[in-house]
């Protein structure tokens, strides 16, 4: 066992750091007060290869594992949790997907435009009635000739308004159940397709957050990926892993909030002294630690199964059950040691704490997470 990086993970952490502090940092604060998507930012980053980190070096990939992922999540999400979900959607929830499981056309067509960031693609499972409860999927796709004709309303559309490729689920044949739903590649553009209004949040206020109506689209067949009836499997396996990305987001938003904390608590005076020369604050910044180390690790681990072939189901679970609460709890008590300041714009963690909550909201809430981890250890 080993719990050192590796030259290659340090200066992927080094570069993402360099990154967020050069060019997220600067406007974050504006682009969370006006909801702004950082589009500039995010071209940026599919530049420097982090939208597409583990796709296949042939389709402009840059061939990394999920341990890398992982590292540059961590330090992008410490300064702006909003362009983090996009590079988390499009590199888990949707790069992942059509590289494993799309025919070799659709990975020609799809995937080096999108691992550059050139494009960015959005994943669509929740629906208005189905959010934790995915199988009861109301989105239809009918078989007709050569293409599908697809109906139905998403939700909760991360990268909604500015993907240009979304990887769509609907049920294709409702007598099945869940063994009858399907996946499908959809174009933003195509007659039908219309993107509804930009959801106005409590955090992540920067990312892409939309609903998606779609009112008799042809997609054609071709863009089917895997057979009929293997789209929830699909949904699930991508989930998997996208828990990953989140639960490195998390412990992003956790380590950046606890930084600040430190960097604050070295410089405010009260009572004559440091406030990290009190207990009250030394006490909170051991809590904060600690529990920032235990989450990285089980993250660390969740990434390092994946890399391995293993099962990394309930690992990833774990992990964001886990780094979703010590965002939580770090976040708020960062904002306690600012005191009055942690609680204005200008110190960044009121943000950190408002970005926080979603992680124990989006790619499963932390009840979904239980079930995963219960089923598994009663498997
Ligand atoms: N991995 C692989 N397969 C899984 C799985 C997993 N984690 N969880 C379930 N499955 C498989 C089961 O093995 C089963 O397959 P078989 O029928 O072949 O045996 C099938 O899926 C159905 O499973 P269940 O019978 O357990 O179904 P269920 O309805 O009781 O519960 C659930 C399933 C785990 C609760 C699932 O619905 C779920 O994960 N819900 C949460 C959905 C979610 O995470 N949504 C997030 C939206 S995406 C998002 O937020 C993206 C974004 O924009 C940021």
């Amino acid at each position: 066992m080993n719990f050192q990086l590796t030259e290659e993970h340090q200066a992927v952490r080094d570069a993402a750091r360099e990154f967020a502090q050069s060019e997220l940092l600067p406007g974050v604060i504006e682009r969370d007060t006006e909801a702004k998507f950082p589009y500039e930012q995010v071209k940026k980053m599919g530049e420097l290869g982090f939208m597409g980190m583990m796709v296949d070096p042939k389709y402009n990939g840059g061939g990394m594992d999920t341990i890398s992922y992982a590292i540059a999540m961590e330090e992008i999400s410490k300064v702006d949790a909003s362009a983090s979900v996009c590079m988390s959607v499009n590199n888990s929830l949707v790069l992942w997907g059509l590289e494993k499981y799309g025919t070799e056309a659709q990975r020609e067509k799809y995937i080096p435009k999108l691992a550059t960031g050139e494009i960015i693609g959005a994943f669509c499972l929740s629906e208005p009635e189905a959010g934790s409860d995915a199988t009861s999927q109301r989105t239809t796709a009918e078989l007709n000739g050569d293409h599908y004709i697809l109906n139905g309303t998403k939700n909760w559309i991360t990268n909604g308004g500015n993907a240009s490729v979304y990887l769509v689920i609907a049920q294709t044949d409702p007598s099945k159940g869940h063994k009858g739903i399907s996946v499908f590649i959809v174009e933003k553009g195509w007659d039908g397709f219309v993107i509804g209004k930009k959801e106005d949040k409590l955090g992540i206020r920067g990312s892409d957050t939309h609903s998606l109506m779609f009112t008799d689209v042809k997609v054609p067949v071709e863009n089917r990926i895997g057979e009929e009836g293997f789209g929830f499997t699909f949904a699930m396996e991508t989930l998997n892993g996208g828990r990953i990305g989140i639960a490195a987001q998390a412990l992003g938003i956790a380590a950046g909030a606890y930084e600040l904390a430190l960097a604050y608590s070295k410089e405010r005076k009260a009572f004559g002294k440091p406030i990290s020369q009190h207990q009250a604050i030394q006490f909170k910044l051991a809590d904060m630690a600690t529990q920032i180390e235990a989450a990285r690790l089980l993250v660390y681990k969740a990434a390092w199964l994946k890399d391995q072939g293993e099962d990394y189901a309930h690992a990833s679970a774990m992990a964001k059950l886990y780094a979703s609460e010590v965002a939580m709890n770090v976040t708020v008590e960062a904002v306690q040691v600012h005191g009055g300041y942690g609680y204005v714009k200008e110190y960044h963690v009121e943000r950190l704490m408002r970005d926080a909550k979603i992680t124990q909201i989006y790619e499963g809430t932390s009840e979904i997470q239980k079930i995963v981890i219960a089923r598994g250890i009663l498997r």
